[in-house]
């Protein structure tokens, strides 16, 4: 891992204006990741995200990716399409402490929509006219890619390093071996400058070592190691020893 110094950072932290007493008991305002939360410094190459579901993960980087100037539903700065309703109202509680302005190349990533996008794609491309968005993406189309190719796909074709990346749940379509690929595609987009923050269960994921990790814990996030997350001791509970552990569940 040969990488740029730490001058490359888009996003050193971020700040979280108080809640006003009408937001402080709903949603999004209410969630164990914001409590107590008035800023979070940023690594200036991964910061992970770690916490159970329903922690509030998605929210805080969809709320840093609007911040960022991205479309909610994922997509990079040129996207403006939405096939839902509402996004939460986070992002207007948010400033980023930036170096200096954004790179041109950012993305998010939602797993979760990554079809939408990819339908996106393509209704742009059909109106013709200029060149063709999905051949940024590869050469394939992404909707002729299982969901796992599609993932691997965006991130070795699009992205194109120097950039500013949110990736929520990345691993959600990839095998082990595709979770290493995709660790060693961000390595490579961080040694050209990148700065990627990521939410992810993947206790493989999170061994990535130059990052910061913070982890939703006993109802706020703090900052923690990888082994200490619970995702990477209760997986290692299980392989360990996975008939004895299951039995004990099943009892
Ligand atoms: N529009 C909404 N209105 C009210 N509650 C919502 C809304 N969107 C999400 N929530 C709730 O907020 C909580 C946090 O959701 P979020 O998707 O951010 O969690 P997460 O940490 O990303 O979970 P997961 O690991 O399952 O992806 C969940 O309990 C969810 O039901
Ligand atoms: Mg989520």
């Amino acid at each position: 891992m040969a990488h740029k110094n730490t001058e490359t950072t888009f996003v050193r932290s971020v700040r979280l204006a108080p809640s006003t007493p009408e937001e402080r008991n709903r949603f999004p305002h209410n969630l164990p990741i914001l409590h107590g939360l008035e800023s979070l410094e940023l690594h200036p190459r991964v910061t992970f995200l770690v916490g159970e579901n329903g922690s509030g993960k998605s929210t805080l980087i969809e709320a840093l990716a609007i911040s960022a100037g991205m479309n909610a539903e994922g997509g990079s700065r040129n996207f403006s399409f939405s096939t839902r309703a509402s996004h939460s109202d986070l992002h207007k509680r948010l400033t980023l402490v930036k170096n200096g302005s954004l790179p041109s190349d950012s993305y998010f990533l939602r797993a979760e929509t990554f079809y939408n996008v990819s339908t996106e794609i393509e209704r742009l491309d059909e109106g013709g006219g200029g060149k063709r968005i999905r051949d940024a993406y590869g050469s394939r189309a992404l909707h002729e890619q299982s969901h796992g190719e599609s993932f691997l796909s965006l991130v070795s074709n699009r992205f194109r390093g120097d950039g500013l990346y949110f990736l929520d749940e990345p691993e959600a379509a990839l095998s082990p071996r595709g979770i290493l690929r995709l660790i060693a595609t961000i390595d490579s987009l961080v040694s050209k400058g990148s700065q990627f923050i990521i939410s992810t269960h993947s206790p493989v994921l999170m061994c990535y070592p130059d990052c910061v990790l913070y982890e939703v814990k006993n109802g706020s996030l703090k900052q923690t190691s990888v082994t200490e997350t619970d995702h990477f001791q209760l997986s290692l509970d299980i392989l360990t020893n996975p008939v004895v552990y299951l039995r004990k569940l099943m009892e």
